[in-house]
């Protein structure tokens, strides 16, 4: 499973490289204008500081648009996959970047299996569900990274599921008992990940333990 973190913040993802867990980034308007840089040049650092997929989203909702502002974002950096909203125009935009320029295309704002289905026949590289977001209104968001995963696996769809809007670390678990082939994380869920009350409680009884012996590992 590929651990993508979902941020434009240059700086926490700085801080996440040493652990190992960055295979990729995704970013959208709400997370650039959080941060209020430009957004080539947040586009530009991240991919120079990342080598995995960096996903970038367009802005325009019509075609001819989109193409546009796919193909510009594309010429950042050479790992940039442009993100386009599963709209009529953004999968006619997904093919054409795909079949005609070689872009890699994740499309986002998923919310049911027939728009997952759409994307992958637009050969989408990626489909983005957001779990969260669904649970917010009320319904189940992993049944739906559940439903896409056997779809595109009946059908061989080439299409990764990206389990995106995570909220918590056990949408992180349930993604990955599916076998959804990524997830994008925001870095506070990535930390929680590593968190459980008994390594606390184990790690303070040994070195408590180890206190006592007034050895130390390295020759004083
Ligand atoms: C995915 O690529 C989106 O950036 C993201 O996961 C949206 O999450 P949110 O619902 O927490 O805004």
């Amino acid at each position: 499973m590929m651990f993508f973190v979902d941020t434009a913040d240059i700086k926490q993802i700085e801080e996440l490289i040493p652990t190992g867990f960055v295979n990729g980034v995704t970013t959208n308007p709400s997370l650039i204008a959080k941060q209020g840089n430009d957004l080539s040049d947040t586009i530009k650092s991240i991919c120079s500081i990342v080598r995995g997929p960096v996903s970038a989203e367009v802005t325009a909702t019509d075609h001819p648009a989109m193409l546009e502002e796919g193909k510009y974002l594309a010429s950042l950096a050479d790992n940039v996959i442009v993100k386009v909203p599963c709209t009529v125009d953004g999968l006619k935009t997904c093919k054409i970047l795909r079949q005609k320029f070689f872009i890699g295309v994740n499309v986002t704002l998923c919310f049911s299996a027939a728009q997952a289905l759409l994307a992958a026949k637009a050969e989408a590289k990626y489909i983005s569900p957001f779990v969260g977001r669904l649970d917010d209104i009320g319904e189940k968001g992993m049944s739906l990274i559940e439903d896409i995963v056997t779809i595109y696996k009946n059908y061989g769809f080439k299409t990764e599921v990206l389990a995106a809007s995570i909220r918590t670390t056990q949408h992180v678990i349930d993604a990955a008992l599916i076998g959804a082939h990524v997830v994008t994380v925001p870095p506070k869920v990535i930390y929680e990940l590593y968190n459980h009350e008994l390594t606390d409680k184990g790690l303070k009884a040994f070195l408590d333990d180890w206190a006592k012996t007034d050895q130390s590992i390295l020759p004083k």
